[in-house]
């Protein structure tokens, strides 16, 4: 395998190449491959400190960053924000600082406003310390580790013996549902297009505003050109059987109810009828596509009850059996980011 990884930090999956998915989905598949019995530690970040700073609520992310961490024989700091010194009016930067202090180089942070994560590993570094900082889900913006591995799990049903990213080229993936809110579904835009895939975006127009047609053209600051030279294209849908008509695979979405509730959204069932993934509504798609979700699943609103009990078709369970080995993967590819 040829580490060619040069990303100090992982913060937006605009920024990465193909060669960067690759090396992604080629570490993870080796890490999940490890069996299930005997020793599973690796010793790859042995004497390395990981911190888990979580400024707002998580299980699947935060338990499988620490998982990850401690399978690579590293040491888990783990911070809680309300039984830390947040709650006597310590600054975010200050709690960083605190665990850089304590020797942690490997920062997993997840916040609740867009760009925290980056202007950590920014502060970080002007104060001189060598440190990688992973986004592990900030506002609105992004949410990397999960869309990589919504990717590896879509990678590995197409093409189980070679899950790569050419498991994806040609295929039709839509997404469904609360797209306005979803850092999730910004980043699955970066990477399934990165992997030549056509996306289908379906919502009701007050959780998909049409300028997510153009999402792809916005590059972020200091990644011109596009890393990747020909992205899938992307669709607009308000109709949801038109949306999911001939598709491979549906990633629906949880509906924020906690940042919607207050002015966009009317009525749940009436959400469910227009939008909730049912074995019906899975009919206009190609024989068998699979149903993703990054969680936590609100029942009955965006996904049937009974779609989610069957492992076959709805992929939940996989998707965060997955968070380990891709999780695994980062955290490695970035430890050797740190020795260079
Ligand atoms: N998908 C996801 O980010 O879940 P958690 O909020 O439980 O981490």
């Amino acid at each position: 395998m040829n580490n060619h990884w040069s990303h100090r930090h992982l913060l937006d999956l605009a920024v990465l190449t193909q060669q960067d998915f690759e090396l992604v989905l080629e570490l993870a598949e080796r890490f999940r491959a490890i069996p299930s019995q005997g020793p599973r530690r690796l010793p790859a970040l042995q004497g390395r400190l990981v911190a888990t700073l979580f400024f707002e609520t998580s299980t699947r992310t935060r338990n499988s960053f620490e998982i990850a961490a401690r399978r690579l024989s590293a040491d888990v700091a783990s911070f809680a924000p309300a039984s830390s010194a947040l709650m006597k009016g310590e600054s975010l930067l200050d709690t960083a600082l605190t665990y850089a202090a304590m020797g942690a180089e490997l920062l997993v942070v997840r916040h609740g406003s867009s760009g925290v994560p980056g202007a950590v590993a920014r502060d970080l570094e002007a104060m001189g310390h060598r440190v990688a900082v992973l986004n592990a889900g900030d506002g609105l913006h992004s949410h990397p580790s999960q869309a990589l591995l919504d990717l590896f799990t879509l990678a590995r049903h197409f093409a189980p013996r070679q899950p790569t990213m050419q498991a994806l080229a040609g295929r039709t993936i839509a997404i469904v549902g609360d797209i306005l809110h979803s850092r999730v579904a910004r980043s699955n835009l970066w990477a399934l297009s990165a992997a030549g895939a056509t996306i289908h975006l379906c919502g009701p127009s007050a959780l998909l505003p049409g300028c997510f047609a153009d999402f792809l053209a916005a590059m972020p600051p200091g990644c011109n050109p596009d890393p990747i030279p020909h992205r899938g294209a992307v669709h607009l849908f308000r109709n949801l059987d038109e949306a999911l008509t001939d598709v491979d695979a549906v990633i629906t979405l949880r509906l924020q109810k906690e940042r919607a509730q207050r002015h966009l959204l009317t009525n749940l069932e009436d959400y469910h009828r227009a939008y909730g993934i049912t074995h019906a509504r899975l009919e206009r798609c190609r024989a068998g596509a699979p149903v993703l979700h990054p969680g936590p699943v609100n029942r009955d609103v965006e996904l049937s009850s009974r779609l989610l009990a069957e492992p076959q078709r709805c992929l939940v369970n996989r998707q965060v059996s997955h968070g380990i080995p891709i999780r695994m993967a980062l955290l490695y590819l970035l430890a050797t980011t740190l020795e260079r």
